[in-house]
This record gives structure tokens, C-alpha cells and sequence, in this order.
């Protein structure tokens, strides 16, 4: 089994997974929301505060699979380095009392790897990766041989959610509650689309950002207000996306690289998004995957599942040599 520890941001997690068949024996996630809740986003000092409490207290209920284990596994990177450090040194003062090897992980691989928990993994594969962090197109072959296609040149999708909520004052993460608000609005205040050009291989969300932030100033808030606009600027939010998405499909008719098409990261979560991608890959004959919903957001399960294909091919960290990377350098 082997043993992995997630981090990089607000998300406490362990998971044991089984090498064999990649089965979850243990998973255990605490999400410090509500800590973070009124600052309306994540404080990365207290966000690692709170990981040096709950992460150990997360590994006491692990006890009984400590001695079964073949391996330790850690996110290092991208993430917020504060928090990062947090999951590291545990992984480090574990695989160096229990003598084991170290596996190091990239989180938006995790999120790759989401799709395959307790199964096969299927590749080549188109994905569009939407996080807090992370907003890209990405074409996979496997483990160590995805290629970045289009990212955003600004904000995040997810990150866009959470400042529209944070301007309305919603609370956080804005992700749930916008979707929420969007389900009872009407679409009806006019936003502009972003990089409204169709070759433009990109992603932007600061601008839309702006103008639900105008919108804001220069009407009353009230129920009705804040459904609208929700409702408006996810509809926006969720056009750029898939005009990209479709961008993307077209340039796959010609080099015909991938069959199926992914979403992954915690924003994978939003419904609408889901269901407005389905319809693209059913239009080009491409079979959508998706996370089960509960494991979309960070979680060591997804960590884990990455950490076995690494075992597999030996692919080990010296203890003395784990690198935190806050940015992605590449796949
Ligand atoms: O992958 P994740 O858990 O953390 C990062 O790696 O960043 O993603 C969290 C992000 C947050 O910005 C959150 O607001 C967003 O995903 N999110 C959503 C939804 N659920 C979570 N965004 C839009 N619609 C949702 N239903
Ligand atoms: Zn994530």
C-alpha cells in the first residue's frame, strides 16, 4: 500500500491505497473552509497552521496500515509553498522513521488521475483542467507526457467564481454558492465574452471579472440582483470555455490525437459546465470522463492513484531532495 498526503492549499488529506489493484483503503479529507470563510479566499499562514494540526491528527486513524506499507507519497507542486511544506514534512519524517521510499506528486496531475480512481487509466485523452488555481487544454499520452495547449493569460475559472461571490458577499469557496444563485437567476444583464475570437487559443476571466464588478456599483442588491447576475456571468464564464473547448475539438479533427475528452479539477463540479461539454463531445463522437463529483475537489485519493503508476516504474525521491515548486514548471 501506499500512503499519500495532500496539501497545497486548503484541502487536509490522506489516503492508503492498494498497489495491487489501486484500491482506496483509506481516505480521509477535512476541508478548512470555514476557517477561511470569512476572509473570502485562503490565508495561506493560517491554511498551514491548520494542515500541522489536522494532518496528523488525519494520520493517528491510519495507524493499523502503517506496517503494510510499500512507499510515501506527497503533492509538491503547484500549490501555495507554505502549505506544500506542510504535507513534505510529514512525508519526509515518514518514509524516514518507517524506512520507505518518497513519491513525489504533481497536484493537476492528480487531478488527471481523478478519473481513474480503483481502475484503468485511459489514454491519450483531451482535458480541460478547471481549478482555483488552473484553467487549461491539455493533451495527455500518460503519466509523464502531457503537453500544455491553452492556459489563462489571467484569473482562473474557479478563482473567477470566488471573487464573484467574494463582490457579492457570499461567502467562499464561490464556486457552489454562484451555481447555486445562478439556478434561481435569469441570464439577462449583457457581460462580454472573453477573447471573443475564435483562434485565440486562450483563456481570460479578469475582464469579465470587471464588468459583474460595474454591474455591482451601479445597481441595489437584493435577491433578485445577485441571481441575475450570477446566473449572467456563469453563462459567460461558461461560453468562453466551451468556444475554446470547441477550438480545441476542431483542431483535433486534424491531427486526430485524442478519442476521449476529460474535465477535471474542482470546478469540474459545476453542473451546467458538465452538461454543455457533454453536448460538445457528443457533437464530435468524443466519449466524456468525469470524477465522481466527491472526489473533483483536492483530495489525497487522486494522489494516491498517481503515486501507484510512479511506484510501478520506480519513479522515487531522495528525502534529502524533495523540491517544493509553488508554479508548475511542466508534466
Ligand atoms: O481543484 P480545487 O479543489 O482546488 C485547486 O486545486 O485550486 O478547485 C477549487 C475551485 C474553487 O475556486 C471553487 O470555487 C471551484 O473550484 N468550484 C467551482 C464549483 N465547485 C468548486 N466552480 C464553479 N462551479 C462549481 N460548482
Ligand atoms: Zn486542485
Amino acid at each position: 500500500m501506499i500512503l499519500s498526503i495532500e496539501s497545497s492549499c486548503d484541502d487536509s488529506s490522506i489516503a492508503i491505497t492498494r498497489i495491487k489493484d489501486k484500491k482506496l483503503i483509506f481516505h480521509k479529507k477535512i476541508s478548512q473552509e470555514s476557517s477561511h470563510k470569512d476572509y473570502g479566499g485562503v490565508v495561506p499562514e493560517l491554511a498551514s497552521r491548520l494542515h500541522a494540526k489536522l494532518l496528523p491528527q488525519i494520520l493517528k486513524e491510519c495507524k493499523e496500515f502503517l506496517n503494510q506499507l510499500k512507499a510515501i507519497a506527497v503533492t509538491t507542486e503547484p500549490g501555495l509553498s507554505v502549505t506544500l511544506l506542510e504535507g513534505v514534512v510529514m512525508a519526509q519524517s515518514l518514509a524516514y522513521a518507517l524506512n520507505l521510499p518518497l513519491i513525489s506528486v504533481n497536484h493537476l496531475k492528480g487531478h488527471i488521475y481523478s478519473l481513474f480512481l480503483e481502475k484503468d487509466s485511459i489514454f491519450p485523452l483531451g482535458i480541460l483542467l478547471v481549478s482555483g488555481g488552473h484553467t487549461m487544454l491539455l493533451e495527455s499520452k500518460g503519466l509523464n507526457e502531457t503537453k500544455i495547449i491553452a492556459q489563462s493569460i489571467d484569473d482562473s475559472f474557479g478563482e473567477s467564481f470566488d471573487k464573484v461571490a467574494k463582490m457579492l458577499s457570499l461567502g467562499y469557496p464561490g464556486g457552489p454558492i454562484v451555481e447555486l444563485r445562478a439556478k434561481m437567476g435569469n441570464a439577462n444583464i449583457s457581460l462580454p465574452q472573453p477573447l471573443n475570437n475564435k483562434n485565440n487559443l486562450a483563456f481570460s476571466f479578469s475582464g469579465l471579472k470587471n464588468a459583474v464588478r460595474l454591474e455591482i456599483e451601479k445597481n441595489t442588491i437584493n435577491d433578485n440582483f445577485i441571481n441575475d447576475i450570477c446566473a449572467s456571468f456563469q453563462k459567460v464564464a461558461i461560453s468562453h470555455i466551451v468556444q475554446k473547448c470547441k477550438t480545441f475539438f476542431e483542431l483535433n479533427k486534424q491531427s486526430n490525437t485524442w478519442q476521449h475528452f476529460a474535465i477535471v479539477g474542482g470546478a469540474s463540479a459545476n453542473l451546467s459546465l458538465r452538461e454543455q461539454i457533454q453536448n460538445l463531445a457528443d457533437s464530435y463522437n468524443k466519449q466524456l470522463l468525469l470524477a465522481p463529483l466527491s472526489f473533483c475537489s483536492d483530495n489525497a485519493a487522486m494522489i494516491g492513484r498517481v503515486a501507484v503508476e510512479s511506484y510501478l516504474i520506480g519513479d522515487f525521491v531522495d528525502i534529502k531532495d524533495i523540491k517544493i515548486t509553488p508554479k508548475i514548471q511542466s508534466f
